[in-house]
């Protein structure tokens, strides 16, 4: 099934990723929310969970912001109307939340951020604003109605003193109601605003795409961790110009540069820094390794009746090909992997998809090398058996 309607994914990446919004209709025929909106609000009580409720004052032009963990009295004390709540993550909380990510999967997996949920009353909005990120935005129940804006910038002006980020005067150059299953794409810092006409929930699958100032720092500082001391800048023959030994000049100039471009340009450290970067998890704390670690013999038998191996749902997985060599990362973490043609294919196929079916793997069951990577993957509770 393609969520994309009508659209091929060659299109949409030609013509509206990072570049235009799009409303895709019916984007999930009879689509079925995995959530009610009472899990979105039990989740939003668990203090390991990210969650916030926006409450407008339409009259004042005001807002307020509260932030997680609630508590019953929470929800009690709310008004009936104008209110949000939006739980961050809810991927890693609820299997099937994790499943819907995947249709997005025309998309690389590591640009994925995470899968936020709202839920509001008639009325509940978070005001009009834009993201630095793409989001596709899903209609889980209810009805919404979507204002889209102009391209906007830092410099677009915000209300003044409030404690989340609103569009002083939206222009609005398309409106739509959405309905479930109904899907829109918004690219990064297109102004949107979206008013509940009903009881509803929208889902927004958001990207991660880091700053350039933090690719810098976060490249530099990895490079940095690696690099001995004793490496300095070094003059041996400096050029020191008569009456002006304050003067630093092009040479001193040239030699910081080569500092610069000699550790900057590498190739390997780039690579696994970006591998590294790309699957560092949303919550560290969330993810434990299995308590007793097992052997093959313990598990052999469930890859006859079990039916797949599944993503722990708090993992991510992205690798690059060095030399036709498989690097592996999980959660941050390069995963040893032998030589053989046969480990390197199985790493692939367990990398690319959420669920592996076990059929799939079967031929390579057999091999010491591949099962030491599986019971490696099943001991640190990166992959789970399923059915
Ligand atoms: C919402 O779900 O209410 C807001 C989502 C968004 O604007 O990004
Ligand atoms: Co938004």
């Amino acid at each position: 099934m393609n969520i994309l309607g009508d659209i091929s994914t060659a299109t949409f990446l030609s013509e509206y990723w990072q570049k235009k919004p799009l409303l895709i209709r019916n984007a999930l025929p009879d689509f079925e929310s995995p959530v009610e909106p009472d899990d979105i609000a039990g989740l939003s009580l668990d203090e390991d969970v990210e969650s916030r409720i926006l409450i407008e004052d339409p009259a004042k032009q005001s807002w307020q912001v509260k932030h997680g963990p609630f508590s019953e009295d929470s929800f009690s004390q709310l008004p009936k109307e104008n209110w949000t709540l939006l739980v961050q993550a809810v991927d890693q909380w609820i299997p099937e939340c994790a499943d819907l990510l995947e249709q997005f999967s025309f998309i690389p997996s590591w640009r994925r951020d995470d899968l936020m949920v709202s839920f509001a009353p008639k009325g509940g909005s978070v005001g009009p604003h834009f993201d630095l990120y793409d989001v596709f935005l899903v209609q889980g129940m209810g009805q919404r109605r979507w204002q889209l804006g102009p391209k906007c910038n830092t410099t677009s002006k915000t209300l003044p003193d409030l404690p989340v980020s609103i569009l002083q005067d939206m222009q609005v150059e398309h409106e739509w109601t959405l309905n479930p299953g109904d899907m829109l794409y918004i690219p990064p810092s297109y102004a949107h605003h979206g008013v509940a006409i009903d009881d509803c929930m929208t889902f927004s699958i958001g990207f991660r795409a880091p700053s350039e100032a933090d690719v810098l720092q976060g490249f530099t500082d990895h490079l940095a961790a690696e690099l001995n001391n004793d490496r300095r800048y070094s003059d041996p023959s400096p050029a020191c110009a008569k009456d002006a030994p304050a003067l630093i000049d092009e040479a001193a100039i040239e030699r910081f540069r080569q500092i610069l471009q000699k550790n900057i340009l590498q190739d390997g450290p780039l690579r696994e820094w970006l591998a590294q970067t790309m699957t560092e998890p949303k919550y560290e704390a969330l993810h434990e390794p299995l308590e007793e670690a097992l052997e093959w013999q313990d598990i052999a038998s469930l890859f006859k009746e079990a039916s797949m191996l599944t993503h722990n749902e708090t993992s991510r997985w992205a690798y690059f090909k060095d030399e036709q060599r498989v690097c592996l990362f999980i959660n941050g973490h390069a995963q040893p992997l032998a030589e053989s043609k046969s480990c390197q294919a199985l790493a692939q196929q367990l990398a690319n998809q959420r669920h592996v079916n076990i059929q799939d793997i079967n031929r390579y069951l057999s091999e010491p090398a591949c099962q030491d990577l599986l019971l490696d993957l099943i001991n640190a509770n990166y992959l789970y058996f399923e059915g």
